[in-house]
């Protein structure tokens, strides 16, 4: 049995499979984000832990697992986050998160420091963005020198939690690419551009790939867990590549989209193909010896969440009175309106924007509300709004000559088979829904398979185990609407912009 955790922004979630992929238990545990100003994000660590525990004790007892069973172990987490560490391995702050935009003056030091963005790029592949780990590492050091001196590591969410069960300090390279500090084509990383910065190359944890085998659980937390100390760690990767290969996008042509707090579309490439504008990101591929390419909107099902959290009655009054979950019942309402949602637009930038417009000044904006205009047709609106911000990540991929043969979808928002409609639509091509839809955790316990010998690679693993469940394909007259809409969408960005300065 092999274990997949991922530490997500919302939750954590684990699953247990067996050597052919079966998934037999799963276990979530949810904690709160902080924002205690406008534009930060922040966790306590501490949160991420309790839920590790909770959820793998939970699938130990559900599948009533003896200690020897479980072989292996896979971390998947939300990217770019920072734990400030200090010498003896105690939590300086909380960690600012991947959606936390307070960096923009840090971003613009080390585009300075490194001799301007393209230099940047050949560096690190990518340039200099609010959310990534590198800016928040300067942020610490110009606003909080006392907390800085103590600094002696800095990890990413999933890294840190390796370290409590293993007390290693290991990442690997999918997660690394987040930083901004790997030579995403070396993979390793970079010496040049840490000079530069000041930084010592000791403050990181070492890199390694995916699968390699990164420490075993310690004594006190195999027994802690319920499980044995050759209980093995493999590096796992970050969720926007362990969904990938949850969903077998281990060669050309294959697309990912991932619908959680965050939209994600992901496609893999043999080699790094770098976006000379660097409006895509180019990371290391979970895969060993591959790359791939990816744009993030930064509010996709949180759009949603919000607008329910916000704007509807949660206390159950929808559910009780319509027989069902409050989210079905919101998108059962949208799909009473026609594709347009009667001329009404959202935009999804709740949290500034990373693709394409790097803007953490961006907003949220209703556009085009009338008098006759209803909850359903709000809902189709925001839902609508985020697939457009998805179908500016694909475009650019498709400006750049990246295949897009078919795009297979995760992540809360593709399970219902209307938004996976509007992807369809939408984005121009056909969407599958896959049979074990556990996204991340799927992806990483595969991993850990790889790593206990299981199968020689990830590439074979997935062969072995991933199958697509479902195939919605485009309707031509609904996407002709939206070809013409999404130039509006386009526009009201530019247009709204000097609101949002
Ligand atoms: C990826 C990104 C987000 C987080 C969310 O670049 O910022 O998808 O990984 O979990």
């Amino acid at each position: 049995v092999f274990l997949g955790i991922d530490i997500g922004t919302s939750g954590t979630k684990t699953i247990a499979i067996d050597a052919a992929g079966k998934v037999l238990a799963g276990a979530s545990a949810s904690y709160p984000c902080e924002h205690p100003r406008p534009l930060w994000s922040e966790q306590d660590p501490q949160h991420w832990w309790d839920a590790v525990v909770e959820t793998v004790r939970g699938v130990v007892k559900k599948v009533k697992l003896k200690k020897s069973d479980v072989k292996g172990i896979g971390l998947s987490g939300q990217m770019h986050g920072s734990v400030f560490l200090d010498k003896a391995g105690k939590v300086l702050r909380p960690a600012l998160l991947w959606n936390d935009q307070r960096t923009s003056a840090e971003c613009a030091e080390i585009t300075q420091r490194a001799g301007g963005r393209a230099r940047l790029v050949k560096m690190v592949a990518n340039p200099a963005l609010t959310g990534f780990q590198a800016p928040k590492i300067l942020w610490l050091r110009n606003n909080e020198p006392k907390k800085y001196e103590k600094l002696a590591h800095v990890l990413l969410p999933k890294d840190d939690v390796r370290r409590r069960l293993t007390g290693e300090l290991v990442t690997e390279v999918s997660d690394a690419s987040g930083t901004l500090l790997l030579d995403v084509v070396k993979r390793q990383w970079s010496k040049t551009l840490l000079g530069k910065l000041e930084l010592d190359l000791s403050l990181l944890p070492t890199v390694v790939e995916s699968e390699d085998v990164t420490g075993r659980l310690t004594p006190e937390v195999a027994e802690l867990l319920g499980l044995s100390t050759d209980c093995i760690v493999v590096g796992g990767a970050g969720d926007c590549a362990a969904g990938a290969i949850g969903n077998g996008i281990v060669r050309k042509g294959l697309v990912n989209t991932s619908l959680g707090t965050s939209g994600v579309v992901f496609a893999y490439s043999d080699q790094p193909e770098v976006d000379p504008a660097g409006r895509l990101h180019t990371f290391c591929h979970a895969v060993r010896g591959k790359w791939h390419q990816m744009g993030v909107t930064l509010a996709a099902a949180g759009s949603f969440g919000w607008f329910a959290d916000t704007l509807c009655q949660t206390d159950g009054e929808i559910a009780k009175k319509k027989g069902g979950d409050l989210f079905e019942q919101l998108v059962a309402e949208a799909a009473e309106h026609k594709p347009g949602a009667e001329g009404l637009f959202f935009l999804p930038y709740l949290a500034g924007e990373r693709t394409p417009h790097a803007d953490p000044n961006a907003r949220g904006a209703f556009v085009g509300l009338t008098l006759s205009h209803n909850r359903g047709a709000m809902v189709r609106a925001v839902l609508e709004g985020v697939t457009y911000s998805l179908r500016d990540c694909l475009d650019l991929m498709r400006a750049l000559d990246v295949p897009v043969e078919a795009i297979r979808t995760t992540g809360g928002g593709a399970k219902s088979p209307f938004w996976r409609q509007l992807q369809a639509d939408l984005l121009g091509a056909k969407v599958y829904s896959m049979q074990a839809d556990e996204g991340p955790a799927y992806g990483v316990a595969l991993l850990a398979a790889v790593g206990c010998g299981e199968f020689a690679d990830i590439t074979e693993a997935c062969a072995a185990t991933v199958r697509t469940a479902s195939e919605t394909k485009p309707n031509a007259k609904t996407r002709k609407v939206y070809d013409q809409r999404v130039h509006v969408y386009r526009d009201l960005y530019r247009q709204l912009k000097p609101a949002f300065d």
